[in-house]
């Protein structure tokens, strides 16, 4: 239910941050798509392929084997291990297993305990935008007054890390990373990375960095680990998970490592509030990361090759789209359409029945946009654009 829909006597009981952030904007297409036959849905973010069949069974096994039970409120050893060892061989990232790293409840406990253990009132935190909808909020419940940076298509929605430095306050505690990005597909290059680092480090800032994207980066670009970079390892906390690379969305792991003394208050909101990450997703996520590489890079190269004729699509139609780097969005141009995100969104709901989610809804500088995710089959992504331009045509 909306904060909108809930009657007046019941929104004054509601906490001030609660109705300080709006309800979703992507909700209530959702609601609308629930109700109309052959939409075509760019809308929601997860990958369109099911859980690699080794990680199903391991799951079985495990709760066949009576594994029904509470994990340590961190998440399994092995598990634990797991994301440790990957983040070490992968980017140079090294936590301790025993003591840094923790296993939520997907990413978003993740950016959400993260946020409450941080953020005290009247902090400032650096976000961003772009960016995907959840940071702001979790912002605004731990109390904190977000500072948005904008980025733009002009720059391929590259951070620059002198906006950035320019609104740097003595409040500013926490600089909020989402790269690669939802809604963008936007990849900080190298540069822009070792600057940013510099600034956190010149105002001595923390860095939040949600890496749920990391595997998911394509046409030779890399993704970096800020905190593997010098003197960045101890104000920075990670946060990744297994939804998008493992397709595991509805299994609801994700972690976060950050050195001991942070980590300890992370936990405290976590053990709390969630006690522990479910024990079935921990077992077969520990095995995703053992054993599910091939279908990683399987599923990476046919969202490449989605991504690169969906793009070259919207291009060749007439809807300016830089290249996406990472993730599996496209942020399509349609302001030169004359219609702004929102109704070209409802428009082309209702008219052609493809489901894009307007680019405002990820802050002000996506106006103009439209994000549409390209986790959906190949064919459904041509048709996509058969009906698009249609609707383009019709204009
Ligand atoms: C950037 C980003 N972070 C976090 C999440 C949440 O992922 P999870 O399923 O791990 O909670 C999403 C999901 O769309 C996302 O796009």
């Amino acid at each position: 239910m909306s904060i909108e829909s809930l009657p007046s006597s019941t929104r004054s009981r509601l906490a001030a941050r609660v109705s300080a952030v709006p309800a979703s904007g992507i909700r209530k297409f959702f609601d609308v798509i629930a109700t109309m036959p052959d939409v075509i849905s760019l809308g929601v973010g997860e990958p369109d392929f099911t859980t690699p069949a080794q990680v199903v069974q391991a799951g079985i096994r495990s709760l066949e084997a009576g594994r029904t039970h509470y994990t340590s409120n961190y998440g399994t050893l092995e598990l634990r291990r797991g994301i440790a060892e990957n983040l070490e061989r992968r980017y140079g990232a090294s936590y301790d297993p025993a003591t840094e790293v923790l296993v939520t409840v997907g990413a978003s406990e993740a950016v959400a305990a993260t946020m409450t253990a941080l953020v005290d009132p009247g902090d400032e935190v650096l976000l961003h935008e772009p960016s995907y909808v959840a940071y702001m909020p979790a912002i605004v419940f731990a109390g904190g007054t977000t500072v948005h940076v904008p980025t733009r298509a002009a720059d391929g929605f590259a951070l620059d890390p002198d906006e950035v430095e320019r609104r740097v306050t003595a409040r500013t505690k926490v600089l909020f990373l989402g790269y690669p990005c939802n809604p963008t597909g936007a990849v900080l290059p190298p540069e822009a990375l070792r600057a940013l680092a510099d600034v956190a480090r010149r105002h001595d800032l923390l860095v939040v960095s949600d890496e749920i994207y990391d595997r998911l980066v394509y046409g030779g670009h890399q993704h970096e680990s800020i905190s593997a970079l010098p003197g960045m390892r101890e104000r920075t906390v990670l946060i990744g998970g297994f939804s998008k690379a493992y397709a595991m969305t509805g299994w609801r792991v994700g972690y976060v490592c950050a050195p001991r003394d942070l980590l300890e208050g992370i936990v405290k909101i976590h053990q709390y509030a969630i006690m522990c990450a479910p024990t079935t997703a921990q077992d077969a996520a520990a095995v995703a990361l053992r054993e599910a590489e091939p279908d990683v890079e399987r599923m990476l190269a046919e969202y490449d090759r989605r991504r690169r004729m969906f793009v070259d699509g919207l291009n060749r139609i007439g809807l300016p789209t830089i290249e996406p780097r990472g993730a599996f969005y496209a942020f399509p141009h349609v302001g030169g359409t004359g219609l702004t995100s929102e109704q070209f969104s409802e428009r082309l709901l209702f008219e052609e029945h493809v489901a894009v989610v307007p680019g405002d809804s990820f802050g002000p500088s996506g106006a103009g946009h439209v994000r549409a995710c390209y986790a959906t089959s190949y064919e459904q992504l041509e048709e996509a654009l058969v009906r698009i331009e249609r609707f383009l045509a019709r204009l």
